[in-house]
């Protein structure tokens, strides 16, 4: 096989490697795999093996797009984790709707860099069009306004950077000059569901994950508001209350609107983890678990979850949102447009400079849908989430250990005649067992000091069948555990 070299070779000649024929082999491989979702096993273990074809030494000379891509195809539509598919119950983990999908095929193959108007006024548009929509599925008004980011984690570390940026202010500094040296620890105060996405967007910021005040009123991380308005008015100093809307472990909720109040009080500012939680704001049976949201100063959500388009997609929202550019702006590189410019754009506005047009899925999907489809959506999960809780409370063997607000169901396997100091082992061992058998698949943790699994419900193709299935699996799994 002769060598393939990327590029024109003389004037006139080919580009010797297509694109065309490589794209057809997965356009071709697309339907038979999303047809297959429904049906096949989440994991299959046996397909472990074919991994080892991945590896081997860099070639020297390269294979070409033809051959590497069916060798991803292969390896990829057998070993993947098959997430995309309705009973990946794991984590947080939504889909990608069929729009979404089509529009981030389309993101790769227009290839733009939304850095800023200049680099392309196309996808600049699409963005800020997806951020207004947005903000108005979320219920949040005018001024509200945000940026586009790679996840939640992002978008924590987005809105805790213009947290600081305002902290810095209250002291005089502008810290995203002049850093934070010289000024006290900046007050972090949250209940204790504090995600762990949160604190990690307190390490990246320089203030340290541990930090973070506590104040927890129960093991299982409910504020306790009364705690924490002590210690903002004994303070008496800027702080920053983190309030978690839809919790990891069980879909519950900090009071938003209870620390907005506070926030109001002390003179705070209050971010909002609604990673998943804040699409609580879509259905009128839940809208009141994110009431006083839009009284926070800046929030973090996710698309890869709840808004079911593929990775990486997040969202930093700010009620002013002005405050990204003074946080995030880069000024002092002349080839490129200031921030002020009117040339410049979203690079300026947050974490990253180069960066892909992922709203396109977003700007798709809620163009495909509407407010109305996914309202739709996020009730049928609320559905499918009290069924499951139902199916819980019915089995002699389960136990159901929180409410079920949203789309989380917390729930342990606990068998007649087992000691309480055993259970935490025997359901670590079922968290074990479901991944290895892979027909569906969730994860454990701890909730109140209590090993249990914790299904969340957030794929569009989910079913009441694909529910019924998973406790059923459950069931099966545990029975046949050794004692
Ligand atoms: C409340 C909360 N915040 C933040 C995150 C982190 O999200 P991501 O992995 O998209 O950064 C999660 C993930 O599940 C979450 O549940």
């Amino acid at each position: 096989m002769s060598t393939l070299i990327l590029g024109v070779s003389g004037v006139g000649d080919p580009i010797l490697d297509r694109t065309g024929p490589a794209l057809r082999q997965v356009f071709d491989a697309a339907d038979p795999y999303l047809d297959s979702l429904a049906r096949r096993p989440v994991l299959d273990p046996r397909s472990a093996d074919l991994l080892a074809e991945l590896d081997g030494p860099l070639p020297e000379a390269g294979e070409g797009a033809a051959a590497v891509t069916a060798r991803l195809l292969r390896v990829g539509t057998a070993a993947a984790t098959h997430s995309a598919g309705p009973r990946f119950f794991h984590f947080v983990v939504g889909g990608s709707t069929p729009a979404a999908l089509a529009a981030d095929w389309t993101t790769s193959l227009l290839d733009q860099n939304v850095v800023a108007r200049a680099s392309s006024a196309f996808a600049t548009e699409v963005e800020t069009v997806a951020l207004r929509w947005l903000c108005e599925l979320f219920r949040l008004p005018p001024p509200w306004g945000g940026a586009l980011v790679a996840s939640a984690t992002y978008g924590n570390f987005t809105g805790l950077g213009c947290a600081r940026h305002w902290w810095g202010e209250r002291h005089g500094v502008d810290v995203t000059a002049r850093g934070v040296a010289g000024l006290p620890p900046m007050p972090v105060l949250s209940g204790g569901y504090l995600h762990a996405s949160a604190r990690k967007a307190l390490q990246m910021l320089g203030h340290g994950r541990d930090t973070a005040e506590i104040f927890a009123a129960d093991p299982v991380g409910r504020v306790d508001l009364a705690a924490l308005e002590r210690r903002l008015a004994e303070l008496a100093a800027p702080a920053v209350i983190v309030a978690t809307a839809g919790e990891v472990n069980a879909g519950d909720f900090d009071p938003v609107g209870a620390l907005a109040d506070l926030a109001e009080r002390y003179g705070a500012w209050l971010h909002v983890d609604g990673a998943f939680g804040l699409f609580a704001a879509l259905s009128p049976r839940t809208a009141h678990l994110v009431r006083g949201v839009e009284r926070a100063h800046s929030i973090a959500a996710d698309g890869h979850k709840w808004l079911n388009v593929p990775y990486e997609s997040g969202f930093a929202f700010l009620r002013e949102p002005q405050r990204l550019a003074t946080a995030f702006g880069m000024p002092g590189a002349a080839y490129l447009p200031d921030p002020a410019d009117p040339r410049s754009g979203y690079g300026h506005l947050g974490p990253e400079s180069s960066r892909r047009a992922r709203s396109l899925p977003i700007y798709a999907t809620l163009a495909g849908y509407g407010a109305e489809g996914y309202r739709a959506m996020v009730e049928r999960h609320l559905d499918l989430a009290q069924r499951m809780a139902r199916l819980v409370d019915e089995a002699p063997d389960l136990e159901r250990l929180a409410e079920v607000p949203l789309n989380v169901i917390c729930f342990r396997y606990r068998p007649r005649g087992v000691p309480e100091a055993d259970l935490d082992d025997l359901n670590r061992r079922l968290g074990d067992a479901l991944l290895a058998d892979g027909r569906v698949v969730a994860g454990t943790t701890v909730y109140g000091g209590r090993v249990c699994l914790r299904p969340a419900i957030t794929n569009w193709r989910t079913t009441e069948p694909d529910v019924d299935l998973f406790v059923a699996v459950v069931r099966e799994l545990g029975a046949r555990l050794p004692g």
